[in-house]
């Protein structure tokens, strides 16, 4: 009874330009391995689900790009948005699509963007927060220890005094807050019994349905209001006029923050969000100077601690920089400082 979800119509736009609007970073093979980052999540989850229980949630715009890249789900299970309305619209289609034909599911949602080292833990502590969902009404989140002040993530507060009776190795939250500030974020760093909130949650349908009832009811009763069309020819068409009306808000705002019964998982797996190249930095191989160079023809001289990218069958040459990103697909070239990389949301002009 179990179902994986996995939202992939985000733009990832402080991956300009490897990542743009028409060719999100999801749908590249960002570490090179042969796999994009799209496929890599759906293979972590094999072992959690079979396919037919696998759920993907994207914009319109991509829907040959994840029907071309995962041919062996089942084309009913790819959800398509008419437009972009963050992650909370997101979940509560596809919620009450599922709880339509199988109202005790009991469901994983993930991003389509993280990388995971260890895959056999990652399916231990996915499955036994499954089982614990499975028979409570809670919402679960995967805690990761944090080591810097990140303010590019969520920040889990939990109550490490008690492990709950039925799985120890789970606790209550005191209280989730979304992307703090620098100074906010330092402090968090301090104590003991903060997490990253790794963005994956476990919950069945009933806790995730009833949470926007309570919390986002005009949300709620547009999903509601759609529930007879589900599974009938004019889904799409219902879905296309009433999905934009749904307020752009990610569920991290919308329910993690509001709701009570939240519960929260310390795990380590080996876990980043492939957010930005200074994430990518993190991760991949580095050479003596501690500069990564991701393409065929790169030659660095003199150059520390930077990232390069090329996509082209194009000998890049780059001399004397130190924290620098220099990435080049098509016709964009970017180069900026590393420690500026949160603004290149602002500098991604498509
Ligand atoms: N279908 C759909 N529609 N998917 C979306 C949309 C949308 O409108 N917007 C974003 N997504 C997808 C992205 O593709 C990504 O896989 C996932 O939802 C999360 O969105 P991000 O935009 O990457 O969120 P974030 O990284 O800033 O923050 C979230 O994840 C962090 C950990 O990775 C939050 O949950 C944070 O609290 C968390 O720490
Ligand atoms: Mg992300």
């Amino acid at each position: 009874n179990n179902h994986v979800v996995i939202m992939a119509g985000g733009v990832g736009s402080r991956f300009w330009p490897m990542s743009t609007t028409d060719f999100p970073k999801q749908f590249i093979d960002v570490l090179g391995c042969g796999k994009t980052l799209l496929q890599l999540t759906v293979e972590r989850f094999r072992d959690v689900c079979g396919v037919e229980n696998m759920w993907i949630v994207t914009s319109a715009a991509y829907a040959e790009l994840v029907k071309g890249q995962l041919p062996d789900i089942n084309p009913e299970h790819i959800l398509l948005e008419p437009c972009r309305r963050n992650t909370a619209p997101c979940i509560a289609y596809v919620s009450w699509k599922i709880k339509a034909k199988n109202p005790k599911a009991n469901i994983v949602v993930t991003p389509s963007d993280h990388i995971v080292m260890d895959l056999r833990e990652f399916v231990r502590v996915v499955n036994s927060a499954l089982k614990f969902t499975a028979d409570s009404d809670a919402i679960v989140t995967l805690g990761m220890q944090a080591t810097r002040p990140e303010t590019g993530y969520g920040y889990i507060e939990g109550d490490l005094s008690m492990a709950c009776p039925s799985n120890k190795e789970i606790y209550r939250v005191d209280a989730f807050k979304e992307k703090p500030d620098l100074e906010t974020a330092k402090r968090y760093l301090q104590r003991k019994n903060y997490f990253w909130n790794a963005g994956i949650f476990i919950w069945n349908v009933s806790t995730i349905v009833n949470a926007f009832r309570v919390y986002q009811p005009t949300m709620s009763n547009i999903f509601e209001g759609l529930l007879p069309y589900y599974y009938t020819e004019v889904e799409q068409e219902k879905i296309d006029k009433l999905f934009p009306t749904c307020e752009n808000i990610s569920i991290d705002y919308a329910i993690m923050e509001k709701a009570e019964e939240i519960y929260v998982f310390p795990a380590s797996f080996g876990w980043s969000d492939l957010g930005t190249w200074g994430s990518l930095h993190d991760n991949l191989h580095k050479d003596a100077h501690n500069n990564v160079c991701i393409g065929e023809n790169i030659h660095l001289h003199e150059s520390r601690n930077c990232i390069v990218h090329t996509t082209e069958e194009k000998k890049v040459v780059v001399q004397g920089l130190d924290g620098y990103i220099v990435a080049e697909k098509n016709d964009r070239l970017l180069i900026c400082r590393l420690s500026e990389e949160q603004r290149i949301k602002e500098f991604a002009v498509e």
